[in-house]
C-alpha cells in the first residue's frame, strides 16, 4: 500500500484527503508548519503521521529527505494570499518546484498529484466560451501573483516530467485543476477534464477526485484535468478521462 507525502497537510482539501486515504489503508506523512495542528492530524487515524516542517523554508536536501519511504506525493499547499506577493511566489511556485524536483529525483516515488487551479494557464482554452474567458480574466486581474505562480509550478511539473528518465518507469504527473473552491458538502458529481471555469467545486469533491486518480492511476505521464461540480459521478468521470486520454492541456 503506497505511503503518501502530503504537502500542506492542514489545508482544507488536504484534511479531506487525509481522511479518505487513511480510510483506504494508506499511510499519510502530513507536512504542516504549525505544531499546534499535530493532535488534529494524528486524531484522524493512526496512519496519519504529522511532520512539522515549513515547506517554504525547505532546502533541496530536506526535500530529498522528505521523500524517504514515500511512493506518492500530493501538493495541496498554498500561501492562500497570506503575506506579500513574494510569499505567494515562495510557496506556490518556488517551494512547489523544489518538491516536484525532489519527487522526480527520488527513486521510490512514482506519482505526483498537484492540486492546482483551472485559471493557471497562459491563454484561453479552446473549449471555453465568453463566460469562461471573463472568469479567467477576472481571476488574473484579482490575483495575478497567485495565477502566475500556479502556472509556473504546473509548467515545471510538466516539463521536468517529460525530461525525467523515470517517465518510462511508471511515473505519473497528475495536475488536478479545480475552479473556485467551496466548503459545501460533496456532491459526488463533477465536470472533469476539459471543464468549464465558472461554477466552483467543493473541497471534498476535489479530495475525492484526487484520491480516485491516485488509486486508479492515469496510465501514463502528463495529465491535466480541469474540474468544477457538474453532472457526472466521480468514478465515471475519472474512468472516462483516463480511458479516453482527456487532457485540459492544449
Ligand atoms: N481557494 C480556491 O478557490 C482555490 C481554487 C483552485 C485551487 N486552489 C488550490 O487548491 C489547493 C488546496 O486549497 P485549500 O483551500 O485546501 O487550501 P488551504 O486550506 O489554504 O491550505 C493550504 C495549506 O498550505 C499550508 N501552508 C502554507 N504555507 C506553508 C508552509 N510554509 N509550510 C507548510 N504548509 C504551508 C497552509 O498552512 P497553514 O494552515 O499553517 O496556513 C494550509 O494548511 C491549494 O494549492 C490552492 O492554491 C484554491
Amino acid at each position: 500500500m503506497p505511503t503518501i507525502l502530503l504537502l500542506g497537510g492542514h489545508g482544507k482539501v488536504a484534511l479531506h484527503m487525509t481522511r479518505l486515504l487513511t480510510a483506504r489503508g494508506h499511510k499519510v506523512h502530513s507536512v504542516i508548519r504549525d505544531a499546534s495542528h499535530v493532535s488534529e492530524i494524528a486524531s484522524i487515524s493512526p496512519l496519519a503521521v504529522p511532520i512539522v516542517s515549513s515547506i517554504e523554508d525547505a532546502t533541496d536536501a530536506s526535500a530529498d529527505r522528505s521523500m524517504d519511504g514515500v511512493q506518492w506525493v500530493v501538493w495541496s499547499a498554498g500561501a492562500g494570499g497570506k503575506g506579500a506577493k513574494e510569499r505567494t511566489k515562495a510557496v506556490d511556485e518556488d517551494a512547489a518546484k523544489r518538491f516536484i524536483a525532489a519527487a522526480i529525483r527520488a527513486p521510490g516515488v512514482s506519482r505526483f498529484l498537484m492540486v492546482s487551479a483551472s485559471v493557471a494557464r497562459r491563454e484561453k482554452a479552446e473549449w471555453w466560451d465568453e463566460l469562461d474567458l471573463e472568469t479567467y480574466k477576472a481571476a488574473w486581474n484579482a490575483i495575478p501573483a497567485y495565477c502566475a505562480a500556479k502556472c509556473a509550478a504546473d509548467e515545471f511539473l510538466w516539463d521536468e516530467s517529460r525530461k525525467a528518465e523515470k517517465k518510462d518507469c511508471g511515473w505519473e504527473d497528475i495536475c488536478l485543476r479545480p475552479g473556485a473552491l467551496t466548503d459545501e458538502p460533496a456532491t459526488g458529481k463533477v465536470d472533469l477534464g476539459r471543464a468549464r471555469l465558472p461554477g466552483g467545486v467543493t473541497r471534498e469533491d476535489v479530495a475525492r477526485i484526487g484520491v480516485e486518480l491516485l488509486e486508479r492511476g492515469t496510465g501514463g505521464t502528463g495529465v491535466w484535468l480541469d474540474l468544477v461540480n457538474g453532472d457526472e459521478p466521480i468514478e465515471e468521470a475519472v474512468e472516462r478521462c483516463v480511458a479516453q486520454g482527456v487532457s485540459a492541456r492544449d
